[in-house]
């Protein structure tokens, strides 16, 4: 499904270069459940971006379902995302401004979708998360693992095969944080493919592929037969 081959990543910053990535070659399968760790600065968050199709290489190629996606335009990525990859941040990054269920809603909007649909869709995935009660709150008035529910109900509303997570419990309390990862894997269940960012040893230790990041390059990659959960 996904095949990045020699991808860097570098970033101008006055007249220094900064490498966060240094030539990062990963193939993942449709289905795969991957937990990506290593140091602060590593480049983990600059892979979840490229591969989000959030940001592009300086070098090398990615391939997402047989397609060179780096050779896209941004409207294609756009589209592309929109119907592809769902992500999920730290911060949740909701609208403040809109309720619930208008946040998980904006997708299908931006996609065009007829309201009747919509409105469908956005009340059985809050009930899916639990939040139905939930749905006219804004982000104030709701608690931190509520709003990441909502921001995972809104990265999956357009039915995504692929769904990237940074750090998606770092800024949880460790029962709402158990209770995102619950929900992130039933996903995996219906058959989504995850990719979490996580400084969590007991949350990457739940992942059938863990991949090590260190300084912009993969450490190591290794497959769990038998895994913990
Ligand atoms: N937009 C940017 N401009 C300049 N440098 C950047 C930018 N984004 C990331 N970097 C640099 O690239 C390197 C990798 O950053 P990245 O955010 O990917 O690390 P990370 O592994 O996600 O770290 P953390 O665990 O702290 O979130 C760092 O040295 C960082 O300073
Ligand atoms: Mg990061």
């Amino acid at each position: 499904m996904i095949r990045l081959q020699g991808i860097h990543r570098e970033f101008q910053v006055g007249d220094q270069i900064v490498h966060a990535l240094n030539g990062v070659d990963v193939e993942i399968d449709t289905g795969e459940y991957i937990a990506v760790t290593g140091p602060s600065g590593s480049g983990k968050s600059t892979l979840l971006n490229l591969l989000g199709l959030l940001d592009r290489p300086s070098a090398g190629t990615y391939t997402l379902d047989g397609t060179d996606v780096t050779s896209l335009t941004d409207e294609q990525q756009a589209d592309t995302r929109n119907k592809k990859i769902g992500f999920v941040f730290q911060f949740f990054h909701l609208v403040p401004r809109l309720t619930a269920a208008e946040n998980v809603e904006l997708p299908m909007t931006l996609a065009g979708f007829p309201p009747d649909e919509r409105k469908e869709r956005v009340a059985a995935s809050l009930a899916d998360i639990g939040l139905a009660e939930r749905a006219h709150h804004r982000p104030d008035q709701l608690s931190g693992g509520q709003r990441q529910r909502v921001a995972i109900a809104r990265a999956t509303i357009m039915r995504p095969s692929l769904l990237l997570a940074d750090e998606p419990t770092g800024n949880l309390d460790s029962r709402s944080g158990a209770e995102v990862i619950r929900i992130l894997e039933a996903l995996i269940e219906l058959g989504i493919t995850l990719v979490v960012v996580t400084h969590d040893e007991k949350i990457a230790s739940r992942a059938q592929r863990r991949i090590r990041i260190v300084d912009g390059g993969i450490e190591t990659d290794v497959r769990v037969q038998d895994n913990a959960r």
